[in-house]
């Protein structure tokens, strides 16, 4: 296996899937295969099926809850920490996960594009998101404090945007390190590469002259545009990726 090398001239970028979390006993999407109890993922994870069912939704995103406070981070989140304390601000997590384990495992510097499971919104006012670890009893749909509407998870989901801010912060980020005059590296693990605008970052990081690399289970959607791909899972080969220098 070739080695990552994360000396004082690399900035990283890591992008992380479902997969990293696999290990740590949560589900991927794909292996879902598209249902949670026989519904379409798509009826509990789109302002549509909100609006149309917001007890099945707040019955999905509580049991998901209870299912990732249960689990503790692996040995793969594990070795992003060591390189975030190793590399600063030269590195920076992006995640599709919304299951927080980056977070928990001491990961600090990390963009939740998809938003975190344990953060609830008001999907009528402008309150911000506010921590919310509560698992709602089945058939519970939550009222806003100070308007009444309809709290919701703090999650992106299918249909819906990207959170500006999150997105600047990715791109701000790679412009430093591609003009940084030092080496910049993207790797992404664990994940599909089907869901953009993630699965579009490899191209982005090429075009800007980038080292990229890949860490999978499987083949994904995108492999063929990363210059290094290593086939396993994400606990076991992260730990043995970088060389500390
Ligand atoms: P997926 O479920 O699409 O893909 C998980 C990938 O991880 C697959 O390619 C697996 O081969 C790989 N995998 C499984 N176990 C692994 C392991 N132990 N180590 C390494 N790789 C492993 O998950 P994502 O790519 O994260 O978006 O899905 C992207 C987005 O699709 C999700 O964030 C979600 C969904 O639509 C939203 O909810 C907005």
């Amino acid at each position: 296996m070739e080695h990552l090398i994360l000396d004082s001239n690399t900035w990283l970028l890591v992008l992380t899937g479902a997969g990293v979390s696999a290990e740590s006993g949560v589900p991927t999407f794909r292996g879902m295969d598209g249902l949670w109890e026989n519904h379409p993922i798509e009826d509990v994870a789109s302002p549509q099926g909100f609006v149309k069912d917001p007890t099945l939704v707040w019955r999905f995103y509580s049991q998901r809850r209870a299912g990732a406070a249960a689990v503790h981070p692996n040995p793969g989140h594990d070795a992003l920490v060591a390189w975030e304390r190793h590399l600063g601000d030269r590195f920076l997590l992006a995640t599709q996960n919304v299951d927080g384990l980056h977070r928990r495992a001491g990961s600090q510097r990390v963009v939740e594009m998809h938003g975190n499971l344990f953060k609830t919104r008001c999907s009528k006012c402008k309150r911000p998101p506010f921590d919310d670890t509560t698992v709602y009893p089945n058939g519970t749909v939550p009222t806003c404090d100070a308007c009444g509407g309809r709290l919701r998870p703090h999650i992106v989901w299918f249909g819906e945007y990207l959170d500006p801010d999150d997105m600047s912060r990715i791109e701000d980020f790679a412009l430093r390190g591609s003009t940084s005059g030092g080496r910049f590296v993207f790797l992404a693990a664990g994940t599909s590469g089907v869901v953009y605008p993630a699965a579009g970052i490899v191209d982005r990081v090429r075009e800007a002259g980038g080292e990229t690399w890949l860490v999978n289970l499987d083949p994904a959607e995108n492999s063929t545009r990363f210059e290094y791909s290593v086939t396993g899972k994400s606990g076991e080969v992260l730990p043995k990726l970088a060389k500390l220098a």
